[in-house]
């Protein structure tokens, strides 16, 4: 995972928020105040042979401004794009049912798994026109409003197998403009989906000017989610709001850090989209490591957890017998959404905690925990309180708005009406 180094950034929370709300004070009073985004990335192969599946009927079309399809993916031939995987049949009714709701339709560009070839596409001037050229026609063909390129991650691997390379992030950067300059392209919104760190220059260092990217960029939609999981040795956060306030060792990035290191960078804050997660982390812990004592139900913040037993996760998650976009198998992801909490009798109908399972909220990250004794589970995960909590955040800071990944993970809208409202938007349905 990508983290920042903490203590530069705490330096500068206070002047952040100073500097927005000053912004918000002295408005841009000559004009409405520009309409918070309210959007959410669609997994395209949910939307048929899933279980169960979240397809085009499922949207709460009415409560969102913008949906991302999820993923095309860059190919071995820059000339190339692909929907395999995303049930791209479905495209067209996403975008035709979107705009008969008045929603910009967006398609997400790579992702996790979908990033192999990006270096290749923008790694040389003939490439990033082929790859122009390969965006704009596909965003004509398919009557696109928008791009969200989620490219995971320039001048850093991500899965394992991706092409990197050094000049990653001036090579985006040149593609990006020369998209701008065509005609296509000067129309479309154009986003990204970043990590908590600006992109990294050729020596692997967070860019500390990211101004050429704020002239280009929408907005960027920041993923602050996956930022514990099993891959840290304890029992933390998926999506901490707030991570200055938590011990050392436990700072491994938030919405605040994340923040404040891209608006630092030159990212206004009006151009950042915060992405929120619909659904959480399980993680095999013990009862003696799950609780403070043996005398209490109160649950230990940060336990180790056992790293040889990872346990699969909701209906929806990527089993270890499942091999990965590179070829490999993985462990299992050990993720559930939050309906699947529902679903399990973890959490109440109204996705409320019950008294049959021990629970804590953690106030630095604002996160919920969940402990199920029978199989020994710990979940962090994002509930009604924490997604308000990150709307309060969105607001005070002057955020463009929020993005959930993904769609399909809420219940009844529970997560989605939380955070519309601590952002301001009527239930206009
Ligand atoms: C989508 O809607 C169908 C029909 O109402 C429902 O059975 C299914 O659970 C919904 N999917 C999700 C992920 O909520
Ligand atoms: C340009 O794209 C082709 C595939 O279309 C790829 O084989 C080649 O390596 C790319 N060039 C660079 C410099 O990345
Ligand atoms: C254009 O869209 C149609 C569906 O409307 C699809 O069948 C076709 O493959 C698309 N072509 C390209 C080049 O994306
Ligand atoms: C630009 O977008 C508008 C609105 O979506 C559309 O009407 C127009 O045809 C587009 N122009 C080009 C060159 O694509
Ligand atoms: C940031 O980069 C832009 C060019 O992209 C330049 O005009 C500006 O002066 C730089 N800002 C700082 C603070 O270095
Ligand atoms: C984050 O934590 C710091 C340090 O405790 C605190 O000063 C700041 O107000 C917090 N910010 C938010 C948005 O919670
Ligand atoms: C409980 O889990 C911890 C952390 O994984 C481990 O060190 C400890 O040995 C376990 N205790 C028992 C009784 O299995
Ligand atoms: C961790 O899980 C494995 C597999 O379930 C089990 O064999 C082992 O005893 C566990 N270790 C601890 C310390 O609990
Ligand atoms: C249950 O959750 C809802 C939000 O989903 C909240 O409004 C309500 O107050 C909660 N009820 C209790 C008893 O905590």
């Amino acid at each position: 995972m990508i983290s920042p180094t903490s203590t530069f950034f705490t330096a500068t929370i206070s002047l952040l928020l100073l500097s927005s709300l000053t912004l918000r004070a002295h408005g841009q009073t000559t004009s409405a105040e520009p309409k918070m985004i309210s959007s959410a990335w669609l997994a395209g192969w949910h939307t048929a042979n899933a279980t169960p599946t979240f397809d085009l009927n499922n949207i709460s079309w009415s409560k969102y401004t913008d949906l991302y399809f999820s993923f095309a993916l860059p190919t071995v031939d820059t000339s190339v794009l692909t929907l395999d995987g995303s049930n791209g049949e479905v495209l067209p009714s996403f975008v035709e049912q979107a705009h008969s709701n008045g929603v910009n339709a967006h398609v997400s560009v790579g992702g996790w798994g979908g990033s192999i070839y990006f270096s290749t596409a923008v790694g040389s001037a003939e490439n990033r026109t082929q790859f122009v050229k390969a965006i704009t026609d596909f965003a004509a063909n398919y009557s696109l409003d928008g791009i969200n390129f989620d490219w995971e991650y320039p001048n850093h691997q991500g899965i394992g197998c991706n092409v990197v390379n050094a000049d990653d992030t001036d090579n985006f950067l040149a593609f990006l403009q020369e998209l701008r300059a065509d005609p296509v392209g000067a129309n479309l919104t154009l986003s990204a989906a970043t990590a908590l760190t600006p992109f990294f220059d050729s020596n692997g260092i967070a860019l500390t000017n990211v101004s050429a990217f704020a002239d280009i960029f929408d907005f960027i939609t920041v993923m602050n989610y996956d930022v514990w999981g099993s891959w840290n040795t304890g029992v933390g956060p998926n999506a901490p709001l707030n991570d200055s306030c938590a011990a050392k060792a436990n700072q491994q990035g938030s919405a605040v850090s994340a923040v404040t290191a891209w608006y630092t960078a030159g990212m206004p804050v009006e151009k950042i989209v915060l992405g929120v997660p619909s659904y959480g982390h399980s993680f095999s812990v013990n009862q003696t490591s799950a609780f403070v004592s043996t005398s209490t139900i109160e649950l230990a913040a940060y336990p180790a957890f056992n790293t040889t037993d990872f346990p699969l996760g909701d209906s929806w998650d990527t089993a270890a017998t499942e091999p990965d976009a590179c070829g490999l198998l993985e462990n299992n992801g050990g993720v559930y959404d939050f309906w699947s909490l529902i679903e399990n009798g973890y959490l109440d109908a109204e996705g409320n905690f019950t008294s049959a399972f021990p629970h804590r909220f953690d106030e630095c990250s604002q996160t919920p925990y969940l402990y199920i004794e029978d199989s020994e589970l710990m979940i962090s995960f994002d509930n009604a309180e924490s997604f308000t909590a990150k709307g309060n955040f969105i607001t005070d800071y002057g955020l463009a708005g929020f993005a959930i990944w993904e769609a399909g993970g809420d219940y009844n809208d529970i997560l989605l009406d939380a955070i519309r409202s601590a952002v301001g938007l009527e239930d206009d349905c």
